[in-house]
């Protein structure tokens, strides 16, 4: 799959247009994203983790193309209702949930639950009677860049007691949840996962509590990443084959969210200062890590930075515009000279960037463009047919 990233021309024109910073988000590109991942883990229904991007025009994509949604807070819940996506379409992922949640919940008929702790079933029964609920277990991955797995996940010994629990307080035992960990490189911590669920619905099965729906959680790769030397397909085949083989009969459901979104969205920023300090020149930039580049500290990530200059290239520091030391974004960047004024493209920044932005030091939030809405993408598609006549004659 080709990442999607716009050209120095594009970068040119849109920015005669918009003034920066502005991030350019590809429906296409999620769409193929969203499509390869059912051709390729098709007994895997989606949720997806709007957390991730909850950019409306990609949620109504989403929702359009028969995705559901993994909600984390009445405030996604409140989004996609907005957007006309129905509570029967979002599972509440969020193993701890709070009373505007479990009121919002009510209120737009979300009926489905993952919990990892005795606490919760009390607040489920109250809030949402008769609630399909899945218990989430602490599953085990050291090729993920996030671990989730400290923070959730109930004990896997523990898991059928929470069940029992939950059906004896009038919810619905449905099934099983677990997150491998984010951004994960390792296709047999699914795997492995997979045969510890199986090993739980055979003994729910025995204990008398039939479980329907097994959900996988997050964690694919976003695709292409810089430095990922996997096959994404390859990794997806080997989970379908491994649900094939120990859940013929169960509903499965997977809640991908960096995957989706990661590789469709570019940043515009322009080089808004320069200093030099030691040997290195140092590009300040009018986008941050209190903004979109926020993922640096959240997320462990780093993103492409692509410069368009055509001089010598120079070991280079680039820098947020807010008034903090920490606001430094990449160091030792080959990059040509750059002047105030110049644009650079920052590519792979569709994934927990703009949503965890903030406006500390008073800069707004860069918004989000929809590149199929621009004539840039026209441009493009008419560009597409010419070579295609050429090649046809
Ligand atoms: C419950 C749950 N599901 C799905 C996700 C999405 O994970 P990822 O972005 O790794 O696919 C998360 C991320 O935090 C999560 O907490």
């Amino acid at each position: 799959m080709k990442n999607f990233r716009l050209t120095e021309k594009e970068v040119k024109t849109l920015a005669e247009r918009f003034p920066t910073p502005f991030l350019v988000a590809s429906l296409d590109k999620v769409e193929e994203n969203y499509q390869f991942m059912r051709r390729h883990l098709p007994r895997a229904g989606v949720f997806y983790a709007m957390k991730a991007n909850p950019t409306p025009e990609i949620l109504s994509l989403l929702a359009g193309l028969g995705s559901h949604f993994d909600v984390a807070s009445a405030g996604e819940m409140e989004m996609l209702h907005a957007l006309g996506v129905d509570g029967s379409q979002m599972i509440y992922a969020n193993p701890v949930k709070d009373e505007r949640g479990l009121k919002a919940a009510a209120e737009y008929n979300v009926r489905r639950f993952t919990f990892d702790d005795p606490s919760e079933i009390d607040k489920m029964a109250k809030a949402v009677p008769g609630a399909d609920v899945l218990v989430r277990i602490a599953v085990r991955n050291n090729k993920a860049l996030v671990d989730l797995n400290t923070k959730f996940g109930a004990p896997v010994e523990e898991a059928l007691d929470l069940l029992k629990a939950a059906q004896e307080a009038g919810l619905h035992a449905m099934g099983i949840c677990f997150h491998v960990g984010s951004q994960s490189l390792s296709t047999a911590a699914y795997e492995e996962a997979l045969l510890v669920a199986r090993k739980l619905f055979d003994e729910a099965e025995a204990m008398g509590m039939h479980l329907t729906d097994l959900d996988i959680g997050g964690g694919f790769p976003v695709p292409d990443a810089k430095g990922l030397n996997l096959d994404l397909a390859a990794m997806m085949e080997a989970i379908n084959k491994q649900i094939d083989r120990l859940f013929p009969d169960t509903a499965v459901w997977t809640e991908p969210g960096r995957y989706m979104c990661g590789t469709a969205v570019n940043l515009v920023t322009s080089v808004i200062g320069t200093k030099t300090r030691g040997p290195q020149p140092w590009y300040i930039l009018d986008e941050g890590i209190y903004g979109c580049f926020s993922g640096i500290m959240y997320d462990h990530w780093t993103y492409p930075l692509h410069c368009f200059g055509k001089g010598a290239k120079k070991p280079s520091t680039f820098g947020g515009p807010s008034c903090d030391g920490i606001d430094v974004l990449y160091r030792d960047f080959m990059a040509p000279e750059l002047k105030i004024g110049d644009k650079v493209l920052v590519t792979e920044m569709g994934s927990y960037t703009s949503v965890s932005a903030t406006r500390f030091n008073g800069f707004y939030l860069a918004p989000t463009i929809i590149f199929e809405d621009q004539p840039e993408y026209a441009a493009r598609l008419t560009e597409d047919d010419e070579v295609k006549s050429k090649a046809a004659v």
